[in-house]
């Protein structure tokens, strides 16, 4: 087995400047801001503007990136963008921002996990790294949800948020990310799914009409595959480790719902003060939470050098999982 590790040098995030509120919401469709935050934690999250795109968001983060690595554009080997909001179907959003920054040597694509977009992608970029053929990856998660969300369907439209983060991936023989454990059950596509739009539905007036090209969830049987899916592989990992939640300095797990979070932390030992949360300022931003947190807390200097870092998330597919770290600085 290679000894070469992959671990994370630069982490960066972007959210777009405009703000829509929960009492923004009210105005919209039949809710509260009251309802929101008690059923979820969200207080607000940040939209795009018009004629801004996955790309964009992308681009800065990438550029955030270049600039924390001090690398050179020409540098960076692999891009890889974990969306389900892409700003076409081809090109790839990351030839898009393979160009935005003239990465004239990188190769790259997209990868399609919803949720767990941004850990289906480290662990790609991860398993890149450690084959030893490439020294600098990009892994970004981004989502502009507004895109295909569905201002008349309250159920889901008060749920998600526009915004991304991303890590720069570098070889190590020390520490890094140390485990990981994917998952996916393709049985549970129907309870969280953009119906048209593809090769199924393709658009036409009829599928825009009937509303095919946004997103439609099953909310009630997604939280409980959420609890139980992120509960599991995160206390597996542990497990496989011999670790256990107290050995954790940092949880970051997918921000969905705070009821969420709060009861997987639960089942795995994790107690409240390790556990990140910021649902509140951003929504869920689909593959964008995890780098967007992992993002916040090396700049908020809450990630020490050997510290041990839980990563984990459950996404419509249903994908789910948990990437394990050992910081290295
Ligand atoms: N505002 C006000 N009321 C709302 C509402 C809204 N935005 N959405 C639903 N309601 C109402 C429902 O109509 C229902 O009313 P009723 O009791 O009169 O029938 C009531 O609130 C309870 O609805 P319910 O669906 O049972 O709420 P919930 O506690 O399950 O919360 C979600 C709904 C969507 C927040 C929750 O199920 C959830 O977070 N699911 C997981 C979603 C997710 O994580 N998706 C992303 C992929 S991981």
């Amino acid at each position: 087995m290679s000894s070469i590790k992959a671990k994370i040098v630069a982490t960066a995030r972007s959210l777009p400047e405009n703000i829509m509120t929960n009492h923004d919401l009210e105005k919209i469709v039949d809710t509260s801001d009251h309802w929101i935050q008690s059923r979820t934690g969200i207080k607000q999250r940040h939209v795009v503007g018009e004629n801004e795109a996955s790309s964009d968001i992308s681009t800065k983060i990438a550029l955030t990136l270049l600039e924390k690595s001090q690398l050179s554009p020409t540098e960076i080997d692999v891009i890889i963008v974990g969306t389900v909001t892409p700003d076409h179907f081809t090109p790839s959003t990351a030839a898009i921002v393979q160009n935005n920054i003239n990465a004239k040597n990188a190769w790259g694509f997209d990868l399609s996990a919803a949720c767990s977009g941004f850990i289906y992608g480290l662990e790609t970029g991860s398993s890149l790294i450690k084959s030893g053929n490439y020294n600098n990856v990009m892994v970004i998660g981004v989502d502009t949800m507004t895109s295909i969300l569905d201002f008349q369907d309250r159920d889901t439209c008060v749920i998600f948020g526009d915004g991304g983060g991303g890590v720069l991936l570098q070889q190590t023989k020390n520490n890094g990310i140390i485990d990981s454990l994917l998952h996916m059950d393709g049985s549970g596509g129907e309870y969280l799914i953009i119906p048209g739009g593809g090769s199924k539905i393709p658009a036409s007036v009829k599928s825009v009409e009937n509303r095919d090209h946004f997103i439609k969830q099953d909310g009630k049987t997604v939280f409980k595959h959420a609890v139980r899916g992120m509960a599991d592989v995160s206390s597996k990992i542990l497990k496989n480790n011999n670790l256990t939640g107290n050995d954790i300095s940092l949880f970051i797990p997918h921000q969905a719902n705070k009821r969420i979070i709060d009861a997987a932390a639960e089942r795995c030992g994790i107690s409240k003060e390790r556990v990140l949360i910021n649902i509140g300022k951003y929504g869920n931003t689909t593959a964008g939470t995890i780098p967007i947190a992992l993002s916040e807390a090396v700049d908020d200097g809450k990630i020490k050098n050997g510290d041990y870092v839980l990563l984990s998330s459950f996404g419509a597919g249903f994908t789910w999982g948990s990437i394990l770290l050992k910081w290295e600085d």
